[in-house]
């Protein structure tokens, strides 16, 4: 029996995706499984932009946010693919990619924060999510540590957590079992257009053969050069400073995810407990800050203050990729085979798989899923410039 993948990947044209971070390699790893040819072209390595950076949280219940609701029915998928996407990536990978499911539990460790989290529960719960008011003795029993005297919390049962650094390496592997050709510190210079159409890319002097490029390159999207101008999405870096401390794995202080003011703590099965996160506007300014530090630690001990013994294992900033409604941007360009998948703000982890299956099925059928039919680029078409104007 012919090897039909095999020959379908050398007759058919490869894919180009810029950009290995989960949702790049997500799609690369689809595509692949699918029989199609793909590169994938990163400026660094890949797994190691905001996908090193995040904390892995998959809090679609608890994180819902009021001007939000138009992004909910996609992150509640992107929740319910991702346990079924971690046992296949890790099947695929042979790498554990730290699936917990405890779930996220908010706490209000005031009155005043109590009466702030009631109106957000309320809002949360009329939206349909499942969740639970505890009492302060509740959420105590959930999670002994906590500061005496918690004036109420939420707990949403059905949030997971995974480990993205794991999902980083997991996905790299999985991808270059399956047959994807990775080529890091490899910058992008250039779309290779023919009459309108996309068929490469050129990185220096090397060009890539395409006849579809996805850019899914993150926070650096919105300001690649080599993007024509009516396909560059309005997306920016928002700077975020985390820190780990560690704990004892055997007697954590920490079981569930927890959201407090200003502030989310997220207990890996290591011992390592992930502190974050800062949200700045300051472009790609990499360092880390006092003030940064200290309104972590600050947030952090307010609801658990045994963290005050724990030591500091690592600090790091990483850059959300943003778009101007903070809602991903998924699918075509005005650019024959040009795609984009990008502007995931704080949701690149939670939504990768559906991501992953979205843009793929786009590539292979032609066909825009449900599911992300709101977040195409054309959304932010009244926000452009007029030509003539952009060029004056
Ligand atoms: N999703 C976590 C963050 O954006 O900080």
């Amino acid at each position: 029996m012919p090897d039909l993948k095999a020959i379908s990947r050398s007759t058919t044209p490869p894919v180009a995706i810029v950009g290995g971070g989960v949702c790049g390699l997500g799609i690369a790893w689809r595509l692949a499984q699918a029989g199609r040819a793909v590169e994938v072209l990163d400026k660094g390595e890949v797994g190691r932009g905001a996908t090193w950076a995040a904390a892995g949280m998959l809090a679609a219940g608890a994180e819902t946010e009021p001007g939000e609701q138009a992004l909910l029915a996609l992150t509640l998928e992107g929740r319910r693919q991702w346990p079924a996407f971690a046992r296949e990536l890790e099947a695929a990978s042979g790498i554990a990619v730290g699936d917990r499911d405890e779930g996220t539990l908010t706490v209000a460790p005031t009155r005043d924060d109590a009466e702030q989290l009631r109106f957000t529960y309320e809002f949360q719960r009329g939206l349909g999510l499942d969740l639970a008011w505890l009492s302060g003795a509740e959420a105590h029993r959930l999670e002994p540590h906590l500061r005496p005297g918690i004036a109420g919390a939420v707990l949403s049962a059905a949030d997971h957590q995974v480990d993205n650094r794991q999902v980083a390496l997991a996905l790299k592997e999985a991808c270059l079992r399956a047959g994807v050709r990775i080529h890091e510190r490899c910058s992008v210079t250039g779309l290779d257009l023919e009459a309108g159409r996309v068929r490469g890319l050129w990185s220096g002097e090397t060009r890539h053969a395409a006849d579809c490029v996805v850019m899914a390159a993150g926070a650096w999207s919105g300001g690649l050069s080599w993007l024509p101008a009516q396909a560059r999405p309005p997306v920016r870096p928002v700077k975020g400073q985390m820190l780990t401390l560690a704990m004892d794995p055997v007697s954590p202080l920490l079981r569930h995810v927890l959201w407090a003011p200003k502030i989310y703590l997220v207990p890996r099965d290591d011992g390592r407990l992930l502190v974050g996160a800062t949200g700045e506007e300051k472009g790609c300014d990499e360092r880390m800050t006092a003030g940064g530090v200290y309104e972590l630690l600050d947030a952090a001990w307010r609801p658990l203050p045994a963290i005050e013994e724990l030591p500091i294992l690592e600090t790091w900033v990483g850059f959300r990729p943003t778009s101007r409604d903070d809602a991903p941007i998924l699918g075509e360009t005005p650019v024959e085979g040009l795609l984009v998948a990008t502007g995931h703000h704080r949701n690149g982890i939670l939504l990768a798989p559906v991501t992953a299956d979205a843009i793929a099925q786009l590539i292979l059928t032609g066909e825009t899923t449900e599911a992300v039919r709101p977040f195409g680029l054309a959304r932010f078409d009244r926000d452009r410039k007029p030509r003539a104007a952009v060029a004056s």
